[in-house]
């Protein structure tokens, strides 16, 4: 049977949380590991701008971990949607990580893998979901990281995902170089809460908490037009929170699950340019089967 590695895509931030908490959900990049080759060879439909050879991200991920890997003919897959604020591309390096893992038969654990992954990502938020499943809380500092892995409190999951794409760089460039103290203390203890909410089981405490954060929000919003009107009809429908969706412009609304299907025929009256797509958590995280 062929190798094939699946990753969920993954949602970051839930609003304080930023560069530090991310929740896996369902969409999936799939990778599928085919002959040995001479040189790598992936195949796949994201457009000419993927490179289709060792360039691409996952092989030189793959080839950080382990440098003497035999090239393999690849199939790569996905419906994880590109600078979309859903992870695409913590996925592709999530699944190079486990590539490298699974030809050189290294054993990783997770932690080991979280490691790489934040070094390679620049913060754990989407990686650490993308390996473990469910809901994730990371820190990394370059050297250390450290994370509890979570289970998301039951919720109804709405994504708003515009037909534009909003780089992460772009979207890092909105952010404040510097931040006060005594608005870090503020953004910190709202975080603080908004993450206890959530360890607690308590989704409308979360909402409210996620819903007021501080960190990067407020600088993006105009960055994505829709966002306000989706979460005044979301909230005026009893949403838990709106929230921007990592860097964005993915807009994600939480509610409870019979209130998703509602929220989501008030949103479809407004014609927004993008899809509404209900989603759910996804519990896994990176999935191998041989
Ligand atoms: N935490 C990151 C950000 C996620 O919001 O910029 C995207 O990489």
């Amino acid at each position: 049977m062929t190798l094939t590695i699946s990753v969920p895509a993954t949602s970051a931030n839930l609003g304080p949380g930023f560069d530090s908490i991310g929740l896996a959900v369902s969409r999936f990049l799939r990778i599928e590991v085919l002959q040995p080759l001479d040189k790598w060879l992936i195949h796949h439909d994201l457009g000419p701008d993927v490179p289709d050879d060792e360039k691409n991200l996952l092989i030189q991920t793959a080839l950080q971990v382990e440098p003497n890997l035999t090239p393999h003919e690849i199939k790569m897959t996905s419906d994880i949607p590109l600078a979309r604020g859903l992870g695409s591309s913590s996925s592709v390096i999530v699944a190079g990580i486990e590539l490298a893992n699974q030809l050189a038969h290294l054993s990783l654990s997770d932690a080991e893998k979280l490691a790489i992954a934040s070094q390679v990502e620049g913060h754990p938020d989407n990686v650490a979901p993308a390996i473990l499943g469910g809901l994730v809380i990371a820190h990394s500092d370059g050297c250390d990281t450290h994370y509890v892995a979570a289970n998301m409190p039951e919720t109804g999951l709405l994504a708003f995902i515009p037909d534009y794409e909003l780089k992460t760089s772009d979207s890092r460039n909105a952010l404040p170089d510097s931040f006060a103290y005594k608005d870090s203390v503020a953004a910190s203890s709202v975080a603080n809460v908004a993450i206890a909410a959530l360890l607690t089981g308590d989704m409308t405490l979360a909402g409210k908490l996620m819903s007021q954060d501080k960190f990067h929000e407020p600088y993006r919003r105009h960055l994505v037009p829709e966002f306000e009107k989706i979460r005044d009809i979301a909230s005026e429908k009893g949403a838990y929170v709106t929230y921007l969706s990592g860097a964005g412009p993915t807009v994600m609304v939480l509610a409870a699950t019979e209130k998703i299907k509602l929220i989501k025929s008030a949103l479809e009256s407004l014609q927004l340019p993008g899809q509404l797509v209900e989603l759910s958590v996804d519990t896994i995280g990176v999935k191998v089967e041989n």
